[in-house]
């Protein structure tokens, strides 16, 4: 007898990591019941979806919209909060591909519920890695990674002794503006930074890896996902998005997970583990046609962002809580004209020199941290700058 499908929650079905999850869910029929969407401001798309995937529960963050959905879905569907879906009897598998701090209260009720959770949420185990990883040991619930650097690193792990890893070595590929003379990137607009070199991503992630702060966030997360001291993660520059990841073991063999960059993959992975499944829509790799992968060491006076992330990595405690609430507001001021791109790394040092940390804190705290954070950088862009942040 066939097995029944997984019953799969999808929080941020509207976002990019949402909508090719739920490409990927299409390409397999049978294999998956969609038993929750939920988005936060396109109720248009969400009832597109709710028409097509008939779910039982679907939330929005436009509340009005809520009626409008359940007519989309149809009559067995209610509407209910992130956290009640993610803990649901019916989902077995949650994808927390919400942006920005909306995924920490759901991901943390999945792992309780005991459920596989496939994260792409990074700022998730940003604020909260001590956290989340013991929430998911007390409630025996599994992460998975989404992001393809996180999913390099877990198909290299695949049959490894994890004492035996040595160092984890994450793949930038430096992102809009890694061509550009430093003296330039004051000028650049948010259009720009929304160009990537070689990933179609939404927005807020493509901002974040102009600055390199993206890649200090992945470097958080591997320290969480993995249990890998940050001084054990390195990055390296590699401008193809070819190589994803790498992991140093301890007899200096190096392991590497390779393909086109096509998120697509790495979702699949994190859906379907751990079979393998064919699939004939992802572009194959062909080294031939690569020609040359460049690799080289990052210059962390041109990507300030990427340093402030690994100090406040191994830092700890709040530190990063603060890192991903600054960067939030901050580049959301870059988006909107208030501030420069060059001002990003400014807002988020003015937040984590002037935060009173907690080493070990409780969520309370952390949730504490991202308010103080978000309300401290929101009213440092309404003053005047010291003529050193100016030109
Ligand atoms: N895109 C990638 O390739 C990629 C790769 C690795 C990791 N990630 C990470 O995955 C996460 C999602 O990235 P993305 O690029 O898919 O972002 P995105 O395109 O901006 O999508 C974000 C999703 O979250 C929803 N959302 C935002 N706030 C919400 C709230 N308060 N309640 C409910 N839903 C909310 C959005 O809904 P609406 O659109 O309806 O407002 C949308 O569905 C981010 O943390 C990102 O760093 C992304």
């Amino acid at each position: 007898m066939a097995d029944p499908p997984t019953g799969i929650a999808v929080l941020g079905s509207t976002g990019s990591v949402g909508r090719q999850a739920l490409d990927v869910i299409r390409s397999l029929p049978g294999r998956f019941r969609v038993v929750a969407l939920a988005a936060g401001a396109n109720h248009t798309l969400l009832e597109d979806q709710a028409r097509e995937f008939h779910p039982d529960l679907v939330w929005c963050q436009v509340a009005a919209r809520h009626m409008d959905l359940k007519a989309a879905a149809g009559r067995r569907t209610r509407w209910a909060p992130m956290e009640e879906m993610a803990a649901h009897p019916a989902a077995d598998l949650v994808l927390v591909a919400t942006s920005g701090a909306a995924g920490l209260g759901p991901a943390l009720a999945a792992l309780r519920a005991g459920k596989a959770v496939a994260l792409a949420n990074k700022e998730v185990l940003v604020m909260a890695g001590g956290i989340v990883t013991r929430a998911a040991e007390q409630g025996r619930g599994e992460l998975r990674p989404v992001d393809s650097e996180h999913s390099a690193i877990w198909q290299c792990l695949w049959g490894e002794d994890p004492a035996a890893v040595s160092k984890l070595i994450l793949t930038a590929s430096g992102g809009a503006f890694r061509d550009l003379p430093p003296r330039e990137l004051e000028r650049v607009t948010p259009q720009q930074a929304l160009r990537h070199p070689t990933w179609d991503m939404g927005r807020k992630i493509t901002v974040d890896s102009a600055t390199l702060m993206n890649k200090g966030f992945e470097a958080i997360e591997a320290r969480w996902l993995f249990d890998v001291p940050m001084d054990r993660i390195e990055i390296v520059m590699h401008r193809e998005s070819i190589v994803h990841s790498l992991v140093e073991f301890a007899d200096g063999s190096v392991k590497a997970q390779l393909g086109e960059p096509d998120m697509r993959l790495p979702i699949r992975c994190a859906l379907c583990y751990p079979e393998r499944i064919a699939c004939e829509s992802i572009p194959r790799l062909n080294l031939a046609r690569a020609k040359a992968l460049n690799f080289s060491e990052p210059d962390l006076a041109r990507y300030p962002c990427l340093r402030l992330a690994l100090e406040a990595g191994a830092k700890g405690g709040t530190w990063p809580a603060v890192l991903a609430a600054a960067d939030e507001v901050a580049v959301e001021q870059f988006m909107g004209g208030e501030i420069r791109f060059t001002d990003i790394a400014n807002a988020v040092d003015a937040a984590l020199s002037a935060h009173d940390g907690r080493a070990d804190p409780s969520l309370d705290e952390i949730l504490e941290a991202d308010r103080w954070a978000r309300a401290f950088t929101a009213q440092r862009a309404a003053r005047p700058q010291p003529v050193a942040h100016r030109t």
